[in-house]
């Protein structure tokens, strides 16, 4: 079986957003890329996306020693890889016939990662012949920066593995113990945005102070601490058994006063307009440059406080 630290090489399969992301971050830490996409323009979009992303990892200490091969012929990219991150389209028919086909092609041992947001493994491994090789691994945007990875296979030693290349890339692998639409993390931000857009239907607060919300109060905790550990602490004494003998009946209550809105002309519009006045004139691409500074400072910072 493969051992990680014989990982030098990995196939970047679909390079856009996720997949440039992914490449900046492999050859950050010194591995070669191997990239592949079959849109015209891609490889340009990629050297730009790459350039900038490695320019924030060098700001985070990283040596950067790898370089990287882009090609549009997939046999080519394939060949002499160890691991395999893909990252096409999310459309189950096309990432499914993708992994089979790179199932097809690649030599047993090695591991193919889909970075699927929501599509569930069982389906798109299903015309695979080695489906055990086949995980999830599902990054959040961007990869290079944010450290989650969420893993979902059915082979606990190419699990293991995998996480442990992921770890080598100073991720931070989440295992799911079985399949879930959406995951988790992407679970637990449905069901907020779910709240945030109710409020917004039900004209509680503005578009741009529902965000301050978050922002400026749960948000900063949570970057230290998941819900279960913060009311640990809000506990007091008596830790979580204590939070949820004393308060976890008014957790229950709310529980039920929730919403779900619809998503409808009226509402979709009052979220763009809410969005457009929060932006205050800024583009996509200032939005995006700020938070990835905010997100370089924040892992600077979390790495002090895990010190
Ligand atoms: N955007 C996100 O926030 C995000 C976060 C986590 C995971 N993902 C997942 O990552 C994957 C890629 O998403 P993205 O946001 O980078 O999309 P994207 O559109 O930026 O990139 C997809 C790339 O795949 C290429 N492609 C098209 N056909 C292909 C084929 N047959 N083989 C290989 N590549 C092909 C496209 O040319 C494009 O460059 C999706 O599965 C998505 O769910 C996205």
């Amino acid at each position: 079986m493969q051992d990680i630290r014989d990982i030098e090489r990995i196939a970047v399969i679909g390079a856009g957003l996720i997949g440039s992301s992914w490449a900046a971050l492999a050859m950050g830490h010194g591995l070669n890329v191997s990239a592949y996409d079959p849109a015209p323009g891609a490889e340009e979009k990629f050297r730009h996306t790459v350039e900038r992303a490695r320019e924030q990892l060098a700001a985070l200490g990283l040596a950067n020693t790898g370089q990287y091969q882009f090609t549009n012929d997939l046999d080519e990219a394939l060949q002499g890889v160890d691991f395999v991150q893909e990252n096409g389209p999310e459309n189950e028919s096309a990432k499914r016939a993708l992994l089979s086909r790179l199932d097809a092609e690649l030599p047993p041992e090695i591991i193919i990662a889909s970075s699927t947001s929501a599509l569930l493994r069982s389906t798109i491994v299903a015309d695979c012949r080695n489906k055990r090789r086949v995980i999830v691994a599902h990054p959040f945007n961007p990869p290079h920066l944010v450290p989650l990875v969420e893993i979902v296979g059915e082979d606990e030693a190419i699990v293991d593995r995998a996480a442990a290349f992921y770890r080598s890339l100073d991720r931070r692998p989440v295992v799911l113990q079985r399949e879930m639409p959406g995951h988790v993390a992407n679970r637990l931000a449905s069901a907020l945005y779910r709240e945030a857009v109710y409020l917004v239907e039900q004209g509680v607060a503005s578009v741009a102070e529902i965000d301050a919300a978050l922002c400026n109060g749960p948000g900063l905790r949570w970057a230290l601490m998941g819900p279960h550990m913060t009311y640990h602490l809000g506990g007091g004494e008596g830790g979580i058994a204590g939070y949820l003998a004393h308060l976890g009946p008014s957790q229950v209550r709310r529980w039920q006063s929730l919403g779900t809105p619809s998503l409808d002309e009226d509402v979709q519009q009052r979220i763009i307009e809410g969005v457009a006045e929060e932006a205050a004139g800024r583009t996509i691409a200032q939005l995006e440059e700020r938070r990835d500074e905010g997100l370089l400072a924040l892992l600077r910072a979390r790495k002090l406080v895990s010190e």
